[in-house]
């Protein structure tokens, strides 16, 4: 097999960051969809772009009970190269082994690779699976904007989709039957264990908040403490009450990687910081204590210092549990792997909801992602391929 994953590593490639920065509809995502669709049509695989952006390659004509499997292009800022493409690429992979032996599935088959699922871009995770099922209105959705200001519709457009079709598509949703996504694992399970490959058992509640933190912009050297008005100390206090407070709360996490503030200069006290917490939990209840806490410490420290404070809540997704019977069936078709929980989310995350839906975990030597350093042997990688491969044709077989 050759190393499709080579293939697509210059692509997106961050030189200021390190790593990939592939975002919704970017130039390197756009150039990802195509190196997918050449080599989805190179094994004859039917190529269609669903309403919300989703690429579809269908081994078969597209029709009910389908099993789906693949994952997702996009990255985080500076993120790894195995975080989704390897799903995509050991989907094509797991494609050539079942041809190369013979076989021939006796229900569609297809690998979709989901838009925009890090929310790197317009801020919400999952995005085109969200779409494709309807946890995400598409009227929010069609306003959504990057950093830039330009909306999700006019990146949809600028695609050559109708950003009017945005939206649940009962139609696609309707083909599949099972869903399957091959993931690198995104911590030490497997590692810690000595296997290749395992099976995921649920996925951490979870979700986004942003918060705007307003006081008054002024200047550095000639503002008396007494007359300052400086959001950077609400924002920073949510970044300390954060680790605080998640470790008060068994198997909760809760960060902050991106803090913006405005304008932002050396000698410039901020007028607004926007912070975007990210936080999970076992359950609901946790999430929402853990992030009730986190608003009241920062609110409190807001009004000392004379801020105000703004709370959106971006993007929320209870536990995951994974489809017991299809885990189990899986795990034992592999020769009784490991089922393990995640604190990542992924697009089957959001499709368990509607179909029955599995993981397959591929061995991270260190368990790092969403970093450059994120990585899976070739070995480990091959023998992802076999899995899926393995699960495939024991599901359309
Ligand atoms: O944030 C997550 O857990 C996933 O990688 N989108
Ligand atoms: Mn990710
Ligand atoms: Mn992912």
């Amino acid at each position: 097999m050759r190393d499709l994953l080579a293939d697509i590593a210059d692509v997106g490639r961050d030189p200021r960051r390190g790593g990939y920065s592939r975002h919704g509809f970017d130039r390197a995502e756009l150039e990802l969809r195509e190196w997918f669709t050449a080599e989805a049509l190179r094994r004859d695989l039917a190529v269609r772009t669903d309403r919300n952006g989703n690429l579809w390659a269908w081994w078969g004509s597209p029709g009910a009970d389908a099993v789906v499997t693949g994952s997702h292009l996009d990255s985080v800022p500076g993120g790894g190269a195995f975080d989704g493409p390897l799903g995509v690429t050991t989907s094509l992979e797991a494609v050539d082994v079942l041809r190369a032996k013979g076989f021939t599935p006796n229900r569609p088959l297809a690998v979709v690779v989901f838009a925009e699922e890090e929310g790197g871009r317009f801020g919400v995770p999952c995005l085109g699976s969200r779409l494709l099922t309807g946890a995400i209105d598409a009227d929010a959705a069609r306003r959504l904007t990057d950093p830039d200001g330009v909306t999700l519709a006019e990146a949809v457009a600028d695609a050559g989709l109708d950003p009017a079709r945005l939206g649940r598509d009962d139609e696609a949703l309707g083909t599949i039957g099972r869903f399957v996504e091959l993931h690198v694992e995104q911590g030490r399970g497997l590692v810690d264990l000595g296997e290749p490959v395992g099976v995921a058992d649920s996925i951490l509640a979870h979700g986004r908040w942003h918060f705007r933190f307003t006081g008054e912009g002024n200047h550095a050297g000639a503002t008396l403490l007494g007359d300052r008005r400086d959001p950077m100390l609400p924002a920073s206090a949510l970044v300390l009450a954060a680790r605080r407070i998640a470790s008060n709360v068994d198997g909760s996490r809760a960060t902050v990687g991106r803090l913006v503030p405005n304008p932002g200069g050396t000698n410039v006290i901020a007028s607004t910081v926007d912070v975007w917490l990210d936080a999970r939990a076992a359950d609901t209840l946790r999430t929402r204590v853990v992030v009730d806490q986190i608003t009241a410490a920062a609110a409190a420290v807001a009004a000392d210092e004379g801020c105000t404070v703004t709370v959106n809540e971006e993007s929320y997704g209870d536990t995951v549990h994974f489809d017991p019977a299809l885990r189990d069936d899986l795990a034992g078709a592999l020769g009784g792997v490991p089922a393990l929980p995640t604190g990542a989310g992924h697009d089957a995350g959001i499709l368990a909801a509607h179909v029955p839906t599995a993981m397959l975990f591929v061995r991270n030597p260190t368990g790092v992602s969403h970093a450059p350093a994120e990585h899976a042997e070739a070995a480990d990688c091959a023998a992802g391929v076999v899995a899926l491969a393995t699960a495939l044709e024991r599901l359309a077989g």
